[in-house]
């Protein structure tokens, strides 16, 4: 692994900025809840049909590098005791906190994508039942650095149940080798027949947070399916999405979206 390349990957992201990363990401015209063609509802879709199935479920669940988003814990919350959010940046870990304590009136609005999940969920749960069900189970918010052999030190106790993780390995990672090693170092967390659910960004090179500019090792759906089966897991499911032109907007240059479910040999 590059450690030239990780600590400038690491430089980079203190100029990360929440606010700027989720209206780029998070808002129309991405976020457009009106059908699946549209990135958003299409991720909040794999991990609906993953949950649904029932075989994802347990004490703990850890979400690897967290960010600003609650959006990938929602169809979680209903299998797990007790969620673990991480990222390496203070600065997303308060914008978590502040979520779950309620405190700023500013905060970003998740009620659309609560109230989407639920609908699609179809258990006729109203929204604001699943919004405080996950931040109860939103106890603990960790530092986290993936490039480390034991990604968060001695802060957890035993190894999760499963793992969640967003747009995380590849944008933080400075190459392949440094993307299949962080995988490694994170499947340290997760116990043996774990699942692990990823979404992720595919042959994509870079991507904006209002004034950072954060670089993104490029991977190929292949390389996402061989960097798992390295590191011993079994692929449960694989599903591929396309960005559509009218979605490319100038905050990034990524072609498409993987999800991946993954179980982790005993
Ligand atoms: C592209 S954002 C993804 C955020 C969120 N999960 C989502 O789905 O939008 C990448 C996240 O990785 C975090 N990060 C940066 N360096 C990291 C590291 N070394 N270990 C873990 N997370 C890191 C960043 O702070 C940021 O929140």
């Amino acid at each position: 692994m590059s450690t030239t390349g990780v600590s400038a990957v690491a430089q980079s992201y203190q100029m990360f900025n929440p606010r700027a990363y989720l209206q780029n990401n998070y808002m129309p015209p991405r976020a457009n809840f009106a059908s699946e063609d549209f990135v958003v509802p299409w991720k909040l879709r794999c991990l609906a049909d993953a949950f649904a199935t029932g075989e994802v479920c347990g004490h703990t669940l850890i979400d690897i590098g967290t960010g600003p988003t609650i959006y990938q814990l929602l169809s979680a919350c209903d299998f797990f005791e007790e969620i673990v959010a991480t990222d390496y940046l203070e600065v997303n870990r308060d914008v978590i906190h502040s979520w779950v304590r309620g405190e700023d009136p500013c905060a970003f609005d998740w009620s659309p994508y609560i109230q989407h999940v639920c609908r699609i969920e179809g258990k006729g749960e109203p929204w604001k039942e699943k919004e405080q069900k996950l931040k109860k189970k939103l106890k603990k918010i960790f530092p986290i650095d993936v490039h480390q052999h034991n990604p968060l030190g001695s802060l957890l106790s035993q190894p999760a149940d499963a793992l969640v993780s967003s747009f995380c390995l590849e944008a933080v990672s400075p190459d392949r080798q440094s993307f299949d090693q962080a995988l490694q170092n994170v499947t340290t967390l997760l116990k043996p027949g774990g699942h692990f659910l990823m979404i992720g960004a595919l042959e994509e090179s870079f991507y904006l947070a209002g004034e950072a500019k954060l670089q993104v090792v490029p991977v190929s759906e292949r390389d996402v399916q061989e960097a798992f089966a390295k590191s011993g897991y079994c692929i449960r499911n694989f599903r591929s999405y396309t960005m559509p032109p009218s979605l490319k907007i100038g905050v990034d240059d990524v072609q498409g979206v993987f999800f991946i479910h993954a179980q982790k040999s005993t």
